[in-house]
């Protein structure tokens, strides 16, 4: 394919250079820098993102050939390390992160500060190679919260597999990788004009038949068991502390999103960078006694965010480099909604939440799991949908009724909606309709919850434990901020100018409470004294204690006076992958209320946690160069530069205080699921088997 679309293009230029020398000759010598050199022309001929151009699907060979055609931009990758390095001194968790406490001491061992001087150090083949070892050493903070995505390359093109895998349990105990039973169903949906691609891929007597792979058992991924390509996918996919978590990232799973149900292919079937060409996989379909081998490439689809480009400079140009809303804004000249619209937002597209618009971001705060991909539109097959949402249902919050007549589900696939109080209604109006409705038990159903509204999460346990000392006046965590050198002349700044914009920044006194829960005047100065502490072997410096910032704005619509569900008749569900928000909401309504918790799936041994990446406040560079512009403070060294490419980097901008350990970070605490329910190959991706299985487990 490359070779025939070089060769008419070369043809073309052939053309175009026997005019440039006629020009050349003609015109002055002037005009001759305007004119490509025929050297140019011959490199450009070679450019491997011409190749690309124009395509919806390519080989994921193709991509790396045009990512690995950039050189490294010696001055856009010193500003790339200043901006996430100097953000990453708003990142409560740095330190932290050198050396985890147990039960995380194996997974969280990163010193980001000494690997960026590393990386600053080091000389890349490409800009592509840089790229990757920033992004996996963010990523070894395994922190959904502080991640690095540049989107030149994460989700430019995604790299897909049609056959997405599970782990299952059967009958004797024993488990199994497999493709997922519902595998054909979902790519064939999802992938229509591609899917015989597939089709034709496979070799002699499974040609065209892909359909008959699904529910296969996997023996061989790339000839060695499976499990070892899911524990190198688990040491490079980030994003949550526990190793079960990510194990479990390999695998497909559901969602309820905004728009409906989703299907996340895992990141066996689906990669953010062109990272594989092909898998050959040992596999033994059902109903066949002899195991087959069977190679399938990847295949890469342009990102929907891409803007279009003809070869690798407009590649760059158009896609590589800030947009409007990489930076901060100064508030006192320009306004938030500058930042707008939501779709055009880089920060917003990586949050795993549907879409909030930075000014309610502001409002309303968040806590949210940020990732290189895009959330996903994969629909979940219609026959594993659950029907009939119930009366309350809106967007990512659905109820339903099971047939038992007495167990009703809440699935919550997020803590946002583009309504704060649209959501909290809802939350409300659907409860009060499951018990209208003779409800007595509760599922939570909180898969793949990255987080959202951190007032709409202490909302909801208020709404389900009533009030008493754990929930009134909220139910969450207290919470410290970093007090590094710049955020403390910020607040300085806000603390001695006291009028004007700030009352829109994030470091306002008025934003925040002190320890008692009272709310900070306008001339205090939250950040007098930082509290100094060494945290391995590192001197830091943190804000005073800080309560809790929901009640009583934030709880538009009263909670009712009694609880809805007595703590032992509910039952929060989730694969683990509860993020942000929702960990606030699973750990206080664990800790406080005794509700239990149940993961489905993981592997047999490995202790699944209920939910990860606590955070306390979710921000990013872009919302922290607001604060740096508006106090006039852009000019000091301690400031990061404005970013020149297309990136986006997350931080957790305050850190929850634990509840069992109360001067340790909630972060740091081990949250195991009271139980594992086993996955298997009727309730995999299922949700009305899941909750009918549990409840008839649990209850
Ligand atoms: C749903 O709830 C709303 C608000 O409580 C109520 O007005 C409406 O009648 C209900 N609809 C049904 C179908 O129960
Ligand atoms: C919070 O502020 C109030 C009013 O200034 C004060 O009385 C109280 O002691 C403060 N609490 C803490 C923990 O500092
Ligand atoms: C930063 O410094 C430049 C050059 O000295 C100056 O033009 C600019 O106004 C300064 N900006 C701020 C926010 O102080």
């Amino acid at each position: 394919m490359v070779a025939s679309l070089r060769l008419p293009r070369f043809q073309t230029l052939r053309t175009m250079l026997s005019l440039s020398w006629v020009l050349v000759s003609i015109l002055s010598l002037s005009l001759q820098g305007a004119v490509a050199s025929p050297v140019e022309l011959e490199s450009r001929a070679e450019d491997p993102c011409v190749a690309i151009a124009g395509q919806k699907w390519v080989a994921p060979s193709a991509v790396r050939a045009c990512f690995k055609s950039f050189k490294v931009d010696e001055a856009a990758k010193t500003n790339i390390l200043d901006v996430i390095g100097k953000t990453l001194a708003f990142h409560a968790s740095t330190n932290y992160q050198i050396q985890a406490p147990p039960p995380f001491h194996n997974d969280v061992h990163e010193d980001v500060i000494k690997s960026l001087a590393r990386i600053r150090a080091t000389r890349y083949a490409s800009d592509y190679d840089l790229h990757i070892d920033l992004s996996r050493t963010l990523k070894r903070l395994n922190d959904g919260h502080c991640v690095w995505i540049n989107r030149c390359y994460d989700s430019s093109f995604i790299n897909y597999l049609p056959i997405p895998l599970v782990l299952l349990t059967e009958k004797d105990g024993s488990q199994t990788v497999r493709i997922a039973p519902e595998a054909f169903k979902v790519a064939s949906a999802e992938f229509p004009d591609h899917i015989d691609f597939w089709q034709n891929s496979l070799k002699e007597s499974l040609k065209g038949k892909l359909e008959s792979l699904s529910g296969a058992k996997v023996l061989l991924i790339n000839s060695r068991p499976p499990n070892v390509a899911v524990d190198a996918n688990a040491k490079i996919t980030g994003s949550y502390q526990g190793l079960g978590t990510r194990q479990n990232s390999f695998f497909s799973s559901y969602q309820r999103a905004a728009s409906g149900w989703n299907y996340l292919m895992g990141n066996f079937a689906q990669q953010s960078l062109p990272l594989d060409d092909e898998v050959k996989l040992l596999v033994q379909r059902e109903g066949h006694l002899i195991p087959e081998f069977v190679t399938i490439p990847y295949r890469a689809r342009i990102g929907s965010a891409i803007n279009a480009f003809t070869d690798g400079a407009s590649f760059r140009a158009k896609n590589c480099v800030a947009v409007r809303a990489t930076n901060g804004v100064d508030l006192n000249t320009e306004s938030l909604s500058r930042l707008a619209p939501v779709e055009e937002v880089p920060l917003i597209e990586a949050q795993q939440q549907p879409p909030v618009p930075v000014e309610v971001q502001r409002k309303h705060l968040i806590n949210v799991f940020m990732d290189g991909t895009p959330l996903s539109n994969v629909v979940l097959p219609e026959e594993l949908q659950p029907l009939s949402p119930l009366n309350g249902s809106r967007n990512a919050a659905q109820f339903h009724m099971l047939p038992d007549g007495k167990t009703g589900v809440l699935v919550l696939g997020s803590f946002s909606d583009s309504s704060f109080d649209g959501l909290l209604n809802s939350l409300l109006n659907g409860l009060l309709n499951l018990k209208s409705l003779g409800a007595t038990q509760l599922v939570v159903d909180v898969t793949n919850n990255g987080g959202g509204f951190i007032c709409i999460a202490h909302y909801l346990h208020r709404l389900l434990i009533g009030p008493k000392d754990t929930t009134v006046p909220q139910a969450g965590l207290d919470t410290k901020a970093r007090a590094g050198p710049l955020a403390q002349l910020i607040v300085k700044t806000i603390v001695e100018r006291d009028g004007g914009v700030d009352d829109q920044l994030l470091y306002h006194p008025a934003n925040w409470r002190n320890a008692s829960n009272v709310v900070f005047g306008g001339k205090d100065n939250w950040l007098q004294p930082p509290v100094e502490v060494t945290i391995n072997g590192n001197k830091d410096a943190f804000s005073q204690r800080l309560g809790q910032e929901c009640q009583p704005e934030s709880f538009t619509t009263p909670p009712p006076d009694k609880g809805l569900f007595p703590p032992d008749k509910i039952v929060i569900v989730s694969n683990g992958r509860c993020a942000s928000s929702c960990s606030l909401f699973s750990i206080t309504m664990s800790k406080h209320e005794g509700v239990k918790t149940v993961v489905v799936g993981g592997r047999r041994g490995v202790q699944q946690q209920y939910c990860g990446i606590v955070g306390g406040q979710s921000t990013d560079y872009s919302t922290i160069d607001t604060e740096i512009k508006t106090t006039g403070l852009k000019n000091h060294t301690l400031a990061p530069p404005d970013l020149v490419v297309n990136g986006v980097q997350g931080i957790t901008w305050r850190l929850g205080f634990g509840i069992h350990n109360p001067e340790a970070g909630e972060e740091w605490e081990d949250h195991p699921a009271d139980l594992n329910l086993p996955l298997t190959a009727q309730t995999v991706n299922n949700p009305v088997a899941i909750w009918e299985e549990l409840t008839k487990r649990f209850f």
